[in-house]
């Protein structure tokens, strides 16, 4: 398994850091197989496996159900598990409480927060505590109600400035990488510059030191919005529609089971049945 100095010397070789969610345990396997680098249980599980329409609603419990699932089947892949909505704002020694908790229930690597500001202090607070943490920037989805919605962060010199002041504040907080999420390629590379740890960019362009991608976008799994940033990969949405309603026809049609998928009984057993 890899480890947080790994990813520093990626980034030192230029080797980019590949990263993608997974929230169970077909999905991990897949990726391990794949060879990712880094699995994020994310919870973007709110919309695209729990039908939520915001990242909000997710609990310490979900992430603790689908981060354990997903170490089952990739437990080879350095894990990052983030930290829900409302559960790191409180008093550090909670935010504290729940890391570990996600941390020991779950095997992962590392947790992940949104933000700078007061989060500063909880990444120091969870990196002395030895929990390694990612830090994430830019868009970030716990904080769309703030932000008026997704929209792409950084567009302005000012609004730049302050995230690159924020990005250096958490790699000093202690934060082993960064997510950077919508925003310029051109800030990206800025901000990728100036730090150590590899910054793991989405809608950030290729100046990022790695990429990440929700599962469900990259190969078009679901019928949730996607956003314009995502290359589909795949379109497995398209035979699993097909497969189902070819399922569906053959039910009703008497074609499916066929005699292949049924059990026989032999004939002399048969002919001692009554009735
Ligand atoms: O929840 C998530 O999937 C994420 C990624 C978009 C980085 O936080
Ligand atoms: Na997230």
């Amino acid at each position: 398994m890899k480890t947080t100095s790994n990813f520093v010397e990626m980034k030192k070789k230029e080797e980019k850091v590949t990263m993608m969610t997974a929230y169970d345990y077909p999905t991990a396997k897949f990726a391990e197989d794949a060879g990712i680098d880094m699995l994020l249980v994310g919870d973007s599980l709110g919309m695209v496996v729990l039908g939520y329409d915001s990242t909000v609603l997710v609990t310490m419990d979900d992430m603790i159900h689908h981060g354990k699932a997903t170490r089952r089947g990739a437990p080879n892949t350095f894990l990052v598990v983030d930290m829900p909505f409302g559960t790191y704002h409180g008093s550090l020694d909670q935010s504290l409480a729940n890391a570990v908790k996600i941390m020991q229930q779950t095997g992962a690597q590392a947790v992940k927060v949104e933000g700078a500001d007061d989060v500063l202090l909880v990444i120091e607070k969870l990196t002395s505590a030895g929990i390694p943490v990612v830090a994430h920037l830019g868009l970030t989805p716990q904080s769309a109600g703030v932000l008026g919605g997704y929209k792409v962060q950084g567009k302005t010199a000012e609004a730049a400035e302050k995230l690159i002041e924020d990005a250096k504040k958490c790699e000093q907080a202690g934060a082993c990488a960064i997510v950077l999420e919508c925003i310029p390629h051109q800030l990206t590379a800025k901000i990728s510059e100036a730090l150590i740890i590899p910054t793991i960019g989405i809608g950030a362009g290729v100046t990022a030191d790695g990429q990440v991608l929700v599962f469900h976008d990259l190969v078009k799994y679901g019928k949730h919005h996607i956003p314009k940033f995502v290359k589909e990969f795949a379109n497995v949405g398209e035979p699993i529609t097909a497969g189902i309603q070819q399922y569906v026809e053959e039910v009703k049609s008497g074609v499916f089971p066929a005699l292949e998928h049924s059990f026989t009984m032999k004939e002399e057993q048969l002919n001692q049945l009554y009735g």
